[in-house]
């Protein structure tokens, strides 16, 4: 009720809404300002947020979500091994789709291709989207494209900071690299039982281990100020439900194909594109309607890179 007013809220409209006493709501406004919400009291007038703290809990992400469907039902552990395990876990449980799983710490956080993902306690935004799509399989890669956009959408808008796509899983700043995404399916050749959609972003890391100093970046560094997390995920909520949507009523991204392309790092650059059996070199065009990379190689012919068959690399270091 406090965030939903610009101006005062009276104590006794929150004591009437909420049928509780004056003690009640002003224990729970100390208690707030303990957690360190700055909320001004004023006599006659009432109750005033002036700012939140970076907390992260189901009460707070759901007091900043707009969505219909996406994260609308929310997850929230201080502790998991990995929010992708869980909301695998709770699909078999038959939570809905569109339930997303946030932790603020992870033991056991999974990166691509087997890695592991640090996630410590406080610096990061450590979710899982779960969806039930009524699509065929082959159609799930477009997702994380879809979610990368929405992401990249997300932190420019709240954090202002020139963030680009480095296709398909990951989103950087300046070369270095402040989210990764892991999609992970449960499916029949011809059903899908379930999506997860893993992001983990680094926002308020101060630091990083020298190893990945040249690598890794937070939102943070670049931008020199603290982010509130519960409200980046409510905005990356709001973005993805949109472009989902359209992602589903058209069967491909081609809404989103010249948008994308204008974030693409990789847009006009030579990357090595590096397969299973061999690699080549080429100029990344952008992608295509259907979210494959084409890539023009030395003879002049045009590739179409799957998501998830190679890795994309700059020819000259990451990106
Ligand atoms: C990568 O770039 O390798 C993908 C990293 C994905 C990390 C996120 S953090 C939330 C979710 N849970 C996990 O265990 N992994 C993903």
């Amino acid at each position: 009720m406090l965030r939903s007013r610009t101006g005062y809220i009276s104590g006794q409209e929150l004591c009437d809404t909420l049928g509780v006493s004056r003690t009640a709501v002003w224990k729970v406004i100390n208690q707030l300002k303990e957690e360190g919400y700055q909320i001004e009291a004023v006599r006659n007038k009432g109750y005033h947020l002036l700012e939140a703290p970076d907390i992260l809990n189901a009460e707070e992400i759901e007091s900043l979500m707009g969505t219909q469907w996406a994260g609308r039902q929310i997850a929230y552990f201080p502790v998991l091994d990995s929010t992708n395990i869980q909301a695998k876990r709770m699909a078999d449980e038959g939570y809905v789709h569109g339930t997303l799983i946030v932790a603020d710490c992870q033991n056991a956080g999974k990166g691509r291709r087997g890695k592991n993902w640090s996630s410590p306690s406080g610096t990061g935004i450590w979710m899982s989207l779960l969806l039930k799509p009524e699509m065929e399989p082959n159609k799930a890669p477009m997702l994380t494209l879809v979610m990368a956009y929405s992401v990249a959408c997300a932190i420019r808008e709240k954090a202002k900071l020139d963030v680009k796509i480095k296709w398909p899983n990951d989103l950087i700043i300046d070369k270095k690299k402040i989210c990764g995404i892991l999609t992970e399916m449960n499916a029949e050749v011809d059903y899908v039982h379930h999506v997860v959609i893993g992001v983990g972003i680094n926002v308020n890391t101060e630091e990083f281990p020298e190893e990945l100093e040249d690598l890794a970046t937070s939102l943070r560094l670049e931008k020199g100020g603290l982010i509130r997390r519960a409200e980046l995920i409510a905005s990356i909520m709001e973005q993805f439900e949109v472009y989902y949507e359209q992602f589903i009523k058209t069967g491909n991204i081609a809404f989103l194909q010249t948008n994308y392309n204008q974030l693409l790092v990789n847009q006009d650059r030579e990357v090595r594109v590096l397969g299973v059996h061999h690699s080549y070199e080429g100029i990344a065009l952008g992608i295509n309607e259907t979210g494959e990379l084409l890539v023009r190689t030395q003879d002049g012919t045009i590739q179409n890179v799957f998501a998830g068959e190679v890795s994309v690399r700059g020819i000259y270091g990451y990106v």
